[in-house]
This record gives C-alpha cells, structure tokens and sequence, in this order.
C-alpha cells in the first residue's frame, strides 16, 4: 500500500513548490487568500521532501500571479519554485528570484522617509544582504530586518 499522502494535482493555475517549511500561511497572506474567495487552494506544510528536509507548498485552482506577487513571495521563499499548469500539463516553470532592488511592494519602517510622505513616491530598497534578508532603503538608507519585512509584506 502507497502511503504516501499527494496532494492532487491541479486541472489550470499555480503551483507554488519548495516553499520554506511553516512558510506557506505567509505566503497564501501575500496572495490574499482567506476564508472568503472562490479559487480551489491545497496548501501542503512540512511535507517531506528529499531535497530540503521538508517543505510547504500551494496550488491554486484557476489562478495565475502577477508580477508583484512573486517578488513577495522571493522575500520569503527565495527558494520557491512556480508551475504554470494548463490542462494538467506544466506548461512553465521557474525559480522566483530576489530582485536587485525592491519597488513599490513594502513600506519603509521609517516614518519621516520621503516615500511615507505625500509626496508621490514609489518605495525602494536595495537588497543588501540575502541571507538573513536585509533591505536598504534607497532614499532614507533605514536597514528592514527580515522580520521587519514580513510584517511588512
Ligand atoms: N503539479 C500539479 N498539477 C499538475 C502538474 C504538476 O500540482 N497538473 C505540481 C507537481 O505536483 C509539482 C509541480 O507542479 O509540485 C511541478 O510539477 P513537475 O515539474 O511535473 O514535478 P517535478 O518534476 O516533481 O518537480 P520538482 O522537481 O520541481 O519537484
Ligand atoms: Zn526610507
């Protein structure tokens, strides 16, 4: 007897694999996905899994990312991979990548920094340290520790 739990496959959407282990709640938060919504969601925390020990994982029915969505999820999980599935065929799939510079998608922790202003001012930060993450902001330099940033994203 296979017993092996699998989490099934999906028909169309995103499979957000090698997730960080306890890091999945994050990232169905980042993708705002709570007890409200429509979409099927089969979320996998602690799995085993031969390459890290054990991992999270999501599946979305029905649905795909947009651009910002993964650069989040990069600042949690740098290692994650994501499935496009069409007609239960991975159609694409890749690494998400922390980006060199971080725009518009977390707030600086400083109060007086021109982007917390009124002035129209996209937020941005260097990546200066991957591991453990840590963000500089470019217009203030304020350093975002890791746990600044998830309370953040
Ligand atoms: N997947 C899915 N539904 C499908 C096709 C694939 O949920 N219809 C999931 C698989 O379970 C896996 C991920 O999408 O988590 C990537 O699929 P695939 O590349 O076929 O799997 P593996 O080769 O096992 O990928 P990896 O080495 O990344 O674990
Ligand atoms: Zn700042």
């Amino acid at each position: 007897m296979d017993q092996t739990l699998k989490i099934s496959k999906i028909r169309e959407g995103t499979v957000i694999d090698h997730i960080p282990a306890g890091k999945a709640i994050k990232v169905l938060a980042i993708l705002k996905i709570d007890e409200k919504g429509s979409q099927t969601v089969s979320v996998g925390i602690r799995v085993p899994s031969g390459r890290i020990g054990s991992k999270d994982v999501v599946k979305i029915e029905g649905r795909y990312l947009e651009r910002f969505e993964v650069d989040k999820i990069s600042l949690i999980a740098p290692e994650a991979s994501i499935s496009i599935v069409k007609n239960y065929e991975v159609v694409e799939k890749f690494r998400v990548d922390l980006p060199e510079r971080v725009t518009g998608i977390i707030k600086c922790s400083n109060r007086n920094c021109i982007t917390n202003s009124k002035e129209p001012v996209l937020s941005e930060f260097y990546v200066s340290s991957k591991k453990p993450l840590v963000l500089r902001c470019y217009y203030c330099e304020r350093n975002m520790q890791e746990k600044d940033i998830l309370n953040n994203l």
